[in-house]
């Protein structure tokens, strides 16, 4: 098996067996599966949005629900196919009645997403959400740059990885849009600066 693959999949032997986690009872008691990610193992673009929510939690897909369906019509309209990006979220566990996530949450989980990032070494990390945005930042010494996502969002910042220069692009929400259409046309807005790394 291809080594990035077998040290993606040892993640989710890991996330799998998380007793510790604070989600950890909710997940068995609920039947559902945790999210670790998919995608290709060496995109040059990966997505980081919060945690899975309902649909995400049975089927153990990241953004396969309505917020999924937006993400589809935004990489649709800048021509890049799904499966040649990573998808991810910070969290990998539904919390309760998709609440926010709590920070011992984001804590618990992040250093699972951290080595995914060290594992796919992409080139760029287009944030979903605010959450994502603070955690992705804060992680590649950004943190004093941060304003609100909507002084932020379309807009590219350079940091540094393990591995080389990394680009940060942080982006609203995809749910963000499914009660508010109107809000779409921003979305599609700043999908368009993701054109340039691909
Ligand atoms: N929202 C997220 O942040 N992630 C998902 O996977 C689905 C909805």
């Amino acid at each position: 098996m291809d080594n990035r693959t077998e040290l993606l999949r040892q993640i989710k032997d890991e996330v799998i067996a998380l007793e510790s986690s604070p989600l950890y009872a909710e997940r068995v008691k609920n039947g559902v599966f945790p999210v670790i990610g998919e995608g290709d193992h060496y995109a040059k673009i990966m997505f980081v949005g919060e945690a899975p929510g309902k649909n995400e939690a049975a089927s153990g897909r990241p953004f396969c629900g309505a917020a999924g369906k937006i993400l589809d019509q935004l990489l649709t309209s800048i021509e890049l196919p799904r499966q040649s990006v990573y998808i991810t979220n910070i969290v990998k566990d539904r919390p309760p009645f998709n609440r926010d996530p709590l920070p011992e949450e984001i804590v618990a989980y992040g250093l699972f997403l951290d080595r995914q990032i060290n594992i796919i070494q992409p080139k760029v990390i287009a944030t979903l959400g605010r959450y994502s945005m603070v955690y992705i930042m804060e992680k590649f010494g950004l943190g004093a740059l941060l304003k609100s996502i909507s002084q932020m969002h379309g807009q590219t910042f350079v940091g540094k990885a393990d591995y080389g220069e990394i680009n940060i692009v942080p982006l609203y929400h995809p749910a963000a849009a499914i009660y508010n259409r109107a809000d779409l046309d921003k979305h599609f807005e700043d999908f368009k600066m993701l054109k340039k790394f691909v």
